[in-house]
């Protein structure tokens, strides 16, 4: 089904991991062609309800964009590519089914971004973070400028984007880049359990989250209009109607995602 990414679905939980071990996991046109397919699957998929993206072997999660597909691109196509991992980027942040980075090693510029694209991260203690990008000449392409500010604040982002300096995974939970360090053994484990946690909630109510959550971050959007209008819609929902009831007949709520 995809050349670059192996992919399993358990329990409601589709593990994808981008399979370019030689390459440190490198992103190059065919990643991107199949994070495109995955995504559509992901969306027409009513078995998957939550995606975990890590990267095969165990030195890398993501170490970047193919640096080797960067030498004959003028600007136009450079443009081109930016926009396109962008777009794709942007998929992942506004899927509404949870999608999240288990970080199992180097998540370096693309790869950095790719993680943060994602609704959270988790992260194993060998992880490094960094946006190289100046070290080539070059500034983040794919969103990274703007949602590593976003995220870790404008000063300390704008020190990593101009320094290249690497992260390891316990700066990175301070700085909130990632939510929770494991053992690279465990680190698969721990993140199936968290999403199971989220499997088992009301799947309209996990997507306004996410819908709402988002909107802080869209300019063409009221976050808090969209809120109300979110709250709204989960009260025609037949899963909230079985989680109130639920709650009052003191017994856990069955959820049907409608
Ligand atoms: N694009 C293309 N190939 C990459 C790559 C990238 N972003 N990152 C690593 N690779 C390749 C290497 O070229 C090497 O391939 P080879 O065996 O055919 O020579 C292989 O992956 C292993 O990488 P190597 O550099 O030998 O591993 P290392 O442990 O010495 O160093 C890194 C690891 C992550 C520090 C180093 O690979 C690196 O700096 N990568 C580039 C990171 C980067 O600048 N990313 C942003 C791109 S915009």
């Amino acid at each position: 089904m995809y050349q670059t990414l192996l992919a399993s679905l358990e329990n409601g939980i589709y593990t994808v991991t981008i399979n370019r071990p030689d390459k440190l996991n490198a992103l190059n046109k065919d990643v991107f062609t199949d994070l495109d397919k995955m995504l559509d699957e992901v969306a027409a998929n009513p078995s998957i309800q939550s995606v975990i993206i890590t990267g095969a072997g165990p030195k890398a999660f993501v170490a970047g964009a193919d640096i080797s597909e960067f030498t004959a691109l003028n600007k136009e196509q450079a443009m081109a590519l930016a926009k396109r991992g962008q777009d794709i980027f942007a998929r992942i942040e506004n899927a509404t089914k949870p999608i999240v980075a288990a970080v199992n090693g180097f998540a370096l510029g693309g790869g950095c971004e790719l993680a943060m694209s994602c609704h959270f991260r988790i992260a194993s203690g060998n992880a490094k973070f960094g946006q190289p990008e100046v070290n080539l000449g070059l500034i983040p392409g794919y969103g990274g400028t703007q949602r590593l500010v976003q995220l870790i604040g404008k000063g300390k982002a704008l020190e990593l984007l101009m320094s290249a300096n690497m992260i390891d995974a316990p700066e990175a939970k301070s700085l909130g880049l990632v939510n929770h360090i494991t053992t690279p053994e465990e680190l698969l484990s721990f993140t199936q359990n968290l999403l199971s946690t989220i499997n088992s909630k009301a799947p309209l109510a996990v997507a306004g989250c996410i819908r709402a959550a988002n909107a802080v971050f869209d300019e063409s959007k009221d976050g808090y209009a969209l809120e109300i209008e979110e709250f709204g819609k989960t009260f025609t929902t037949e899963d909230m109607k079985e989680g109130v009831t639920a709650f009052l007949e003191k017994r856990k709520a069955a959820f049907k995602g409608k």
